[in-house]
């Protein structure tokens, strides 16, 4: 069986299922702090010494607003526990960290999320994205990815869950995927072993590449990333459903995955408001289209009333495209999201478009 959110797997779904003789998917309780806790994954990270930002946590407002003035204003301030991605607030001047401090320990915007907060010294570089399957000890990457984390485009705005995504990441080169295998992804796969509760499941890093190559880990989820799940299972040829039954029962070793060398993009369409509050209900047209055999949309926030699919969450659709290069890729999707409309719908259009540079920057430069 496979459990797929975190709050199921924090809230110890597979422990129960375990316990009922049923092979999961999915970390334990314990495992799942690695998304759950981020003041447990700090420990982890500097334990073990896999590169990540300074960090201090604090239960108490007054000596975290002291240490925010000593060590700002530019911090970034994490609410500990799960809040559905929204609870890390990046701060530029020190007025934003007294404000976000406040928000998330006083006004508890984020409920008891935020009864412990950590706060973080702010990293440069680029941002990827990096999905593994382990059964606990092996450790078996995906392809690379990087997501759209701001609702605008040009990274302005909100944070969201994720407003788009591709595979590969252009901007990773191969001794910096290797980096993140060997200094992180390894690493902390064995380090959860011998803190007794072993890795079992699909485990996401968001890093920030430090300038000099260093991987740094900005978090762990304990999920296949969404957006990025989208493009990386365009891409994968292997059948995923054996290499989930291998790491739920140990026995990954030896296997590999094979990948459509073509690159793939996905696009989200969201509800109009999103990452705010946003209408539900809404119907959705032109899904019913033949879209060609590289594009797949996915279905993230939809149900069905009656034969019409409406909407049901904040993103609503991933719509997602194989092309011969990145830019083809793009062109693609955004062809297929031009098909698609319902009332209110917000998607960038700038999705993959820096990556697309990048790649043919790096194609120029290596004829
Ligand atoms: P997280 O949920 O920890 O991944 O944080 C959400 C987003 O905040 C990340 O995707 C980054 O864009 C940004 N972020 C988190 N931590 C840092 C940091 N220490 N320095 C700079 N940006 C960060
Ligand atoms: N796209 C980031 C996430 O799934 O949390």
């Amino acid at each position: 069986m496979v459990v797929g959110p975190e709050a199921p797997l924090a809230a110890g779904l597979a422990d129960k299922l375990t316990d009922l003789g049923v092979s999961v998917f999915g970390p334990s309780k314990r495992a799942a702090q690695l998304e759950a806790s981020k003041a447990f994954t700090k420990r982890i990270l500097v334990e073990n010494n896999i590169p990540t930002a300074k960090a201090e946590s604090f239960t108490d407002y007054h000596k975290a607003l002291e240490y925010a003035c000593k060590n700002g204003p530019r911090l970034v301030l994490k609410a500990d526990g799960l809040a559905a991605g929204k609870g890390v607030l990046i701060c530029e001047t020190a007025e934003a960290c007294e404000e976000g401090l406040k928000q998330i320990m006083v006004e508890r915007a984020f409920g008891r999320a935020g009864d412990r907060v950590l706060i973080e010294e702010m990293l440069v570089g680029e941002e990827v994205s990096f999905i593994a399957l382990t059964d606990g000890k092996t450790v078996l990457p995906l392809a690379s990815s990087q997501d759209h984390k701001r609702v605008f485009d040009n990274d302005e705005g909100k944070n969201t869950g994720g407003m788009g995504a591709h595979s590969p990441a252009p901007a990773l080169s191969p001794p910096a995927y290797d980096a993140i295998v060997e200094r992180v992804m390894k690493p902390v796969v064995a380090a959860m072993e011998r803190e007794g509760a072993p890795y079992r499941g699909v485990l996401y890093a968001g890093l920030m590449m430090a300038p000099d190559g260093t991987p740094n880990v900005l978090e762990f989820n304990v999920r296949f990333g969404d957006p990025e799940a989208q493009p990386l299972l365009a891409r994968m040829k292997s059948d995923l459903v054996p290499l989930l039954v291998a790491a739920a029962e140990g026995s990954l070793e030896g296997h590999a995955i094979a990948w459509d060398e073509r690159p793939a993009v996905c696009v989200v369409m969201a509800s109009g408001g999103y990452p705010d509050a946003y209408k539900k209900d809404v119907p959705i047209h032109g899904l019913d289209q033949d879209f060609g055999p590289d594009v797949c949309v996915f279905h993230a926030g939809t149900s069905k009333r009656g034969d019409q699919v409406v909407t049901s969450g904040g993103r609503v659709l991933g719509v997602t495209g194989l092309g011969a290069t990145l830019a083809d890729a793009i062109d693609k999707t955004y062809q297929a999201v031009g098909k698609i409309h319902f009332a209110d719908a917000h998607y960038r259009r700038d999705i993959s478009r820096k990556a697309a540079a990048f790649e043919a920057g790096a194609a120029a430069a290596n004829t």
